[in-house]
């Protein structure tokens, strides 16, 4: 049975929590460890400017298509395209999103693990006097080995399933709020200290001017999957949170702020990052452990570094958790409206399914090292999966859902709030759902498999 007479849904309290819930969502590993590992191992330059131009033509209209969906169903991800095409197939839509939550949190659990580790080795002052090199060997061993980094998985899913356990407003809100903004600033702060390190502009040149001649073709795919990764698109995560919004929320507003807020801290975190990395002589393509093994070494060179360090890893955490709660929330909102579950054990299924997934993509670093499917492990798969195909594939279902299916009529109502906003840039926004932005994720896709060019 659909649920016609739920009784009065959870919701956001204010449009502040809302902006801090859904940018809570957006900002979070995928800015400060993926952006710079991922722009690293691609060119640098030349992929910030596709990246930059895929968060703004395609992601932001995407994060709006799903703020319409889940505001005009109240729905969950699933239930919002059962609800509004009602005996269509459009509801498999949810039901992928259900498949990359799983992937996501899988792996994405491993690395918020690894900042709990670090968190504790900041704590007992375990970076202090050592060199880079002694850095990233014990990054390396603590890597590969399997008891702390999966305890630590298990402590960061317990975690994430503790907030969705309690509820959308004195769960994910009340947290967020605080806790992002202090994030900001601690970035900054380490941002000035890495670029004034010896060497710090060839990391700027490194991230700000764009060498084409280092872009291969498949850049373009991991661009925009970077793209759909950092902002939570694709997946009904933004549905979700948008059955949450308030009818009288300015959803072209609030979607713009969040992009360009996580737009802005990726950047920021390439600021600090990059500089760092050419002054330490690190690999810019030294893959995931990045963040991890120039981090230390900034904090390592820094007045009060071990007071930043803890600080640092703290509110690393704390914005990996505002960004788990959202994938685990499309989960639960589905296993609890959909199949009728109470929400806690909705909440104990779905954390204990997705961390024993999890475990695996864990220990990809160390035991499992070396069980490659076809050169990946399956850490790299679930990655690879979930950012670059089935969130782009989701993205391009979802506008064509919106701009095809639910049509002007609705989207005007919905982005108008019924009449009181003027709405002026429905027809813009309405041709690039239905064409600009299927066509273009269609080409990036296109390009960056490699099937053509
Ligand atoms: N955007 C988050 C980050 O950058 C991760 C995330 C949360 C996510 N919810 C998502 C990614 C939904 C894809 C889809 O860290």
């Amino acid at each position: 049975m659909a649920n016609i007479d739920l009784p009065i849904r959870d919701s956001f309290g204010s449009k502040l929590g809302v902006v801090a819930a859904t940018a809570g969502s957006a900002v979070g590993l995928g800015n400060i460890w993926r952006f710079p590992y991922v722009a690293g191992e691609n060119g640098g330059g030349a992929f910030l400017l596709i990246y930059l131009c895929f968060v703004f033509a395609i992601g932001f209209p995407v994060m709006l298509a799903e703020f319409t969906i889940g505001r005009r169903a109240q729905r969950n991800a699933l239930g919002s395209f059962k609800k509004l095409a009602p005996g269509k197939p459009w509801y498999l839509i949810g039901l992928m999103g259900i498949v990359a939550a799983f992937m996501i949190l899988a792996f994405y659990s491993t690395i918020a693990g690894w900042t709990l580790e670090y968190l504790v080795q900041a704590s007992l002052n375990g970076f202090d006097g050592k060199t880079t090199d002694q850095l990233t060997r014990s990054f390396e061993i603590f890597q590969s080995g399997s008891f702390r980094p999966v305890l630590w998985q298990l402590v960061f899913m317990f975690l994430t399933a503790f907030i969705i356990y309690k509820g959308v407003k004195n769960g994910i809100e009340k947290y967020t709020k605080i806790l992002m903004p202090l994030l900001v600033v601690l970035i900054i702060i380490i941002c000035i200290r890495s670029l004034t390190l010896e060497g710090a502009k060839d990391g700027l040149d490194f991230l700000f001017r764009p060498d084409f001649s280092k872009i291969k073709l498949n850049v373009i795919l991991i661009a925009l999957g970077q793209a759909a990764f950092s902002l939570s698109i694709g997946m009904g995560t933004l549905i979700t949170y948008g059955s949450y919004i308030q009818k009288d929320n300015n959803l072209p507003v609030t979607a713009l702020q969040v992009s360009t807020a996580d737009t802005v801290i990726a950047i920021l975190a390439g600021v600090m990052i990059f500089p760092a990395v050419f002054a330490f002589n690190i690999n810019p393509a030294e893959g995931p452990g990045l963040v991890f093994i120039v981090l230390p070494n900034i904090f390592e060179q820094m007045a009060g570094g071990y007071f930043f360090s803890i600080l640092f890893f703290i509110l690393l955490a704390i914005a990996a958790l505002t960004s788990t709660v959202s994938v685990l929330e499309v989960v639960v909102a589905y296993f609890s409206e959909e199949l009728n579950m109470s929400r806690s054990r909705a909440t104990v299924i779905a954390a204990a399914a997705i961390s024993i997934v999890g475990i695996f993509a864990t220990l990809s670093f160390g035991p499992l090292s070396k069980a490659l499917i076809f050169g990946k492990t399956i850490f790299e798969w679930f990655d690879y999966l979930s950012a670059n195909i089935l969130l782009p594939l989701g993205a391009i279902l979802i506008v064509l859902f919106v701009g095809w299916y639910l049509g002007k009529k609705n989207v005007r109502d919905e982005l108008s709030n019924r009449g009181e906003l003027k709405g002026k840039f429905v027809s813009t926004f309405m041709v690039i759902v239905k064409f600009i932005a299927p066509i273009a994720i269609t080409m990036a896709f296109i390009y960056g498999l490699g099937l053509i060019g």
